[in-house]
């Protein structure tokens, strides 16, 4: 599905990041993966378990001159690119619990900053880059449209990044790129351990799937190389929920 593709893969963190499980569907797929890093102790874990050919980029999307490095980096080793996969998020872990009227303004502003407005900084320096039928994809969650315990903050950043998808699929669509989100039930991952209680929204997702099984970050992936492949070319600005059903029940 993915065969010649290549598709720059942002955020994983180590082998539990849903980026990872959409690395690997990518790799499957025939697509090869180029990765970013946040830092670089995030870069010494990768190391361990990416493929040693694989290129490694820094980037710090809080940092739009690092944004704009990364794909001038991409640029000059690898030429065009056929996708995007935008995996990351970020909160204080004190805004993750409690009342949303307590959020302070700094912690709202960084949410959103790493979180939404990171998509549309990734859109404006890979737009260069990705050629036409280029497809982008982030990942959300349903804490966007109701409101999950202790999500708060990064529930109202989501809900910000899943506009940032529809207003970026109309305006890239002359380039003949698409932008997606994928809604993803939750999976333990590092990110969610910064939420307070995370084990009960874990048992709770997981009682609310359809089989009593959460989603994996294969299954997550695995749609992601759906979206970035050609199968896809009549799909954007759209949210797919990949939770086994958590959002209907
Ligand atoms: N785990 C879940 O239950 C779940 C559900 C739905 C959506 N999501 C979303 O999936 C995405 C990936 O998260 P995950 O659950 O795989 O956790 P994760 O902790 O493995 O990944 C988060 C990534 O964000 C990166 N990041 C944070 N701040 C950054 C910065 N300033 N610059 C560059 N990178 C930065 C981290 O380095 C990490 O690689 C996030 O957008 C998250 O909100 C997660």
């Amino acid at each position: 599905m993915l065969n010649g593709k290549k598709i720059l893969v942002m955020g994983v963190a180590n082998q539990r990041s849903i980026a990872w499980g959409c690395a690997q569907a990518i790799t499957q797929a025939g697509g090869e993966v180029i990765y970013t890093y946040q830092n670089d102790r995030i870069k010494h874990s990768l190391s361990k378990f990416v493929p040693e050919t694989s290129l490694l980029v820094e980037c710090d999307v809080s940092d739009d001159a690092a944004i704009e490095q990364t794909f001038a980096e991409i640029k000059a080793k690898v030429g065009q690119i056929d996708g995007i996969v935008h995996a990351i998020a970020y909160a204080n872990p004190e805004e993750l619990e409690g009342k949303v009227y307590e959020t302070s303004r700094s912690g709202y502003l960084l949410a959103q900053e790493i979180s939404a407005y990171s998509l549309i900084a990734v859109a404006k320096y890979g737009r260069d880059l990705l050629k036409p039928n280029g497809s982008i994809v982030t990942m959300t969650y349903f804490g966007s449209e109701r409101a999950v315990p202790n999500y708060n903050v990064m529930g109202i950043a989501k809900a910000s990044l899943e506009a940032s998808v529809r207003y970026l699929a109309r305006d890239l669509g002359a380039d003949q790129i698409r932008v997606n989100a994928i809604s993803a039930g939750a999976i333990k991952t590092l990110a969610v351990t910064g939420v307070k209680d995370f084990r009960s929204l874990l048992e709770e997702s997981e009682k609310r799937t359809v089989d009593g099984q959460s989603v994996t970050i294969e299954e997550v992936g695995n749609v992601a190389g759906f979206l970035l492949s050609d199968m896809a070319t009549g799909v954007t600005g759209d949210i797919i929920y990949v939770d086994k059903g958590v959002h209907l029940q």
